[in-house]
């Protein structure tokens, strides 16, 4: 069975991120012909970058390395629930990308975004990010508003639409990474 990682883009204390992750978790394990899990990259403890070698060289030397690649290495795809930090991604989740390379090869990915635009600025970075990545980015996605799917910018509240965009991103996400599985 196809595994999806939810990945977790925010460790700021008090964030919005793990409310929309564990809303988008809770659409998706609805679906019972695929796995989801929810990846917190807070869970990992992830310094800034400290490996001596670029990551596609894949010589990782970090137990903490070792570990994140392992986790991302055993996922098929994944959902990006992305805050916008200054018109783009955080600079936690970037460096938790940064970390590691060919684990993320040849998958898919999809976005759930939130900010005062949506987070729209945010997921167009990480469509450039996913490209070097070598991860087909599907087009449909999620886009939240702080002001009207937060109460006070920091209480959850989706308007009941959003469920469908995350149904049709995941149809497009499974999908694609049933198809690059392949390629593996
Ligand atoms: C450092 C920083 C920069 C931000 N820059 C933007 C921005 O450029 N555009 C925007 O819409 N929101 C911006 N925001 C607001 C965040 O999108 C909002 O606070 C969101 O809840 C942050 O996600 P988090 O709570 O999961 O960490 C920024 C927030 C922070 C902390």
């Amino acid at each position: 069975m196809l595994k999806i990682g939810i990945i977790v883009g925010s460790t700021r204390p008090g964030r919005n991120a793990s409310a929309v992750a564990q809303w988008v978790n809770d659409i998706a394990i609805k679906r019972t012909d695929v796995d989801f899990e929810l990846v917190d990259i807070a869970d990992y403890d992830l310094p800034l970058l400290d490996e001596p070698y670029p990551p596609a060289m894949a010589q990782y030397t970090k137990d903490h390395t070792k570990i994140w690649a392992k986790k991302i290495n055993t996922l098929d795809g994944f959902v990006f629930v992305t805050p916008e930090y200054n018109h783009s991604v955080s600079a936690a989740l970037k460096n938790a990308i940064d970390f590691i390379y060919a684990e993320w090869n040849n998958k898919a990915a999809g976005f759930v975004s939130y900010g005062s635009a949506s987070g729209t600025r945010a997921v167009e970075h990480l469509r450039q990010i996913m490209a070097e990545l070598q991860v087909a980015d599907v087009r449909a996605q999620v886009m939240l508003s702080l002001f009207t799917d937060f109460e006070n910018f920091s209480e959850f509240k989706p308007d009941a639409r959003h469920e469908e965009s995350v149904n049709a991103m995941l149809d497009q996400v499974i999908a694609w990474s049933g198809a690059l599985k392949t390629l593996r």
